[in-house]
């Protein structure tokens, strides 16, 4: 089994149960799980079950919008919790699959970024929620210590929106158009990163807007970006560099480029660090 976050990882026999309704029942076994990670790839023999990223559950026991859940028994003698020579009880944690289909920022794990800017107690502000999916496993990520403000402006994805964060009181939904971040600037302290994916053209200004109200000193951006919604006649690889100058004009200093093959067709991911003032 593989983490696609590496630092401080910890390497534990476990035993893989199944999803969905019953995620108790086990189905088959594996030889190494890595726990704790931000986010985790599960790679296994188990019929069915290949190649999956997950994020730990919240809530377990409840899925957000269907998706599969796989529980992971911790064995006793491989439990870190293991004190005076005695084990430690085996322990239960239930990981929700986040489809790269359905979420760019996931699509964007996958492909190999290597720096999302948000791990556990991380403050994260994210821009274009709809109806919270891929929230809600930004929220698994920053775990009960950190927070995810997630801005949508259409009242009908943002009615699911607000729906969600009544099960993960980590979710801050903002229902406003985050090209007037002044609207929002009481609900919102500083955060460690801004995750975007308004789609639209001026979302580069948008990041700005909101990355000098809330963004810390050297925190993290990581952007999406869908080339036709920006310039439909341009290639999108120019699409793309255009973007990134526009982004560092909003003195975002770009780290990372990626393309989201083969889950996205024209989408890049742009992940970059902001300095608050010119050096
Ligand atoms: C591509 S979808 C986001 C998908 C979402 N990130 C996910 O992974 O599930 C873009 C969303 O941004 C929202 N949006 C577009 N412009 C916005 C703006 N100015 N302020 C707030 N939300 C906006 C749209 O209503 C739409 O729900």
């Amino acid at each position: 089994m593989r983490s696609l976050i590496a630092n401080e990882l910890k390497v534990a026999s476990a035993v893989i149960a199944a999803d969905e309704a019953e995620p108790e029942e086990v189905v088959g076994e594996v030889g190494e799980v890595l726990l704790e990670a931000v986010a985790h790839r599960v790679e296994e023999e188990v019929e069915g079950l290949e190649d999956l990223l997950v994020t730990k559950n919240l809530t377990p026991g409840e899925a957000v919008y269907g998706e599969k859940r796989i529980s992971v028994q911790t064995t006793a003698e491989n439990n870190a919790g293991a004190v005076n020579g005695e084990a430690a009880p085996a322990t239960q944690t239930e990981y929700r699959v986040w489809n790269p289909f359905r979420s760019k920022l996931a699509a964007g794990i996958l492909g190999g970024m290597e720096e999302i800017y948000m791990r556990p107690g991380s403050k994260v502000l994210y821009l274009g929620a709809a109806s919270g999916t891929s929230v809600s496993h930004v929220a698994d990520i920053v775990g009960p210590t950190g927070t995810v403000y997630a801005v949508e402006f259409s009242h009908r994805s943002g009615r699911d929106l607000v729906n969600m964060a009544t099960h993960r009181t980590n979710v801050i939904p903002i229902v406003e158009d985050a090209r007037h971040p002044l609207k929002y600037r009481m609900l919102v302290g500083m955060v460690d990163c801004i995750f975007a994916d308004v789609a639209q053209p001026d979302q580069a200004r948008i990041v700005g807007l909101n990355a000098h109200l809330f963004l810390k000193q050297g925190g993290g951006v990581v952007i999406s970006i869908k080339a036709n919604c920006i310039d439909s006649t341009s290639p999108a690889e120019q699409v793309f560099a255009r973007e990134v100058q526009k982004l560092r004009e909003e003195r975002i200093k770009p780290k990372e480029q990626l393309t989201l093959e083969p889950f996205e067709r024209d989408h890049a991911m742009v992940c970059g660090v902001y300095q608050r003032s010119a050096a």
